[in-house]
């Protein structure tokens, strides 16, 4: 057997082929199921126990060197038809690149922010490491009020005069930025990241992203609120939604309310995504508390204004039917190549 297997060695060594059906042929000489390897594996067993090791060794290097072959002619072939291929066919189009695209969170804010800057609404932006001020006492949260705990606020630093450094809760800080820093009128749509201290779930995460608008001119209603609110439920869910608004309570504005679209998946006839109601929850709003006014340096006799605020997420969940909220945190570009506007 010793002879048989260096003489294949040297026949090994010495083959060539002309294309890919000469490797193929080689391959099943030896390596296939009835190949030459195979059957000189099952006459292993025959070998006299003191040559076994010998001849192991050698079978095992025959194999190795069959297979490193194969491959290095396959390879050979392969590359000199590419570049015959390149030198004969220059209008080949090139090696495709693929483009990114928007993550579908960017997509439904840009696309909010589209539609209030139609009826001149201007974009504001604040910090994410804000204080107790901007994010709560401006906005007549009562010292008391359970979101000031840490339960449900990230503390970046405990301050002496009480004004703790923490991380923005809500975007409606950026309304107390922007009334105190410019004159009415203000019509304002502020997006940005607010972190609030919750167990991550299919429905709850503690990052996420809010849209807050805000408008304060002489004279403005609850009748603007509304009509504001369903142009923009038009436009984003489609020219058939309606909209409703439920009384609701935020220290901020008096009065508030939640604001619900017809579930544009059903018509409002009631399906699994609004369990059953035809309605859909997207956002709060209200008319801007005279105190929140006042606060900031607003004369509430004069002035009057309405805000509302809204999570992206829950915006994004409901025009794409998305399930789970940690989808568009783990960057799985099984879920993120779906969405492919680059805009
Ligand atoms: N800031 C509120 C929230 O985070 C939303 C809101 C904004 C409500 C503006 C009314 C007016 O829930």
């Amino acid at each position: 057997m010793r002879e048989r297997i260096l003489s294949e060695i040297e026949v090994i060594k010495k083959l060539t082929a002309s294309n890919l059906n000469d490797v193929e042929e080689i391959r099943i000489k030896y390596l296939g199921k009835k190949g030459l390897l195979n059957d000189m594996f099952a006459e292993f067993k025959n070998v006299p126990k003191e040559d076994k090791k010998e001849i192991g060794l050698l079978l095992n290097d025959l194999k190795t060197l069959a297979e490193g072959t194969i491959e290095t002619l396959k390879e050979s072939l392969e590359s000199s038809d590419e570049q015959k291929g390149d030198k004969d066919d220059l209008t080949k189009p090139s090696n495709l690149f693929s483009l990114g695209s928007r993550h579908p969170l960017s997509m439904v804010r840009n696309e909010i922010i589209d539609i209030f800057s139609r009826v001149g609404y201007v974009v504001a932006e604040g910090p994410e490491i804000e204080d107790d001020w901007h994010v709560f006492s401006a906005l007549n949260f009562p010292p008391e009020h359970p979101a000031r705990d840490m339960q449900d606020t990230f503390f970046v630093e405990n301050r002496e005069d009480n004004n703790h450094a923490i991380l923005r809760t809500h975007t409606s800080s950026v309304q107390v930025r922007t009334m105190a820093s410019q004159k009415p009128p203000i019509r304002i749509i502020a997006p940005g990241r607010v972190f609030r201290n919750e167990a991550i779930s299919a429905r709850a995460h503690c990052i996420f992203h809010q849209i807050e608008g805000l408008y304060i001119d002489k004279g403005v209603s609850f009748a603007d609120l509304k009509q504001s609110l369903l142009y923009f439920a038009k436009e984003m869910f489609g020219e058939n939604t309606q909209i409703r608004l439920r009384p609701s309570y935020f220290p901020f504005t008096e009065p508030s309310a939640e604001v619900d679209v017809s579930c544009n998946l059903c018509g409002g006839e009631g399906c699994n995504i609004c369990k059953g109601t035809g309605w859909l929850e997207i956002m709060g709003c209200g008319m801007v508390d005279p105190n929140v006014l006042e606060a900031s340096g607003i004369d509430s006799k004069v002035y009057s204004g309405f805000a509302f605020g809204m999570g992206i997420e829950r915006i994004t969940m409901l025009k794409y039917n998305v399930k789970d909220l940690r989808l568009y945190f783990e960057n799985d570009m099984r879920f993120l190549k779906q969405f492919t506007s680059v805009l």
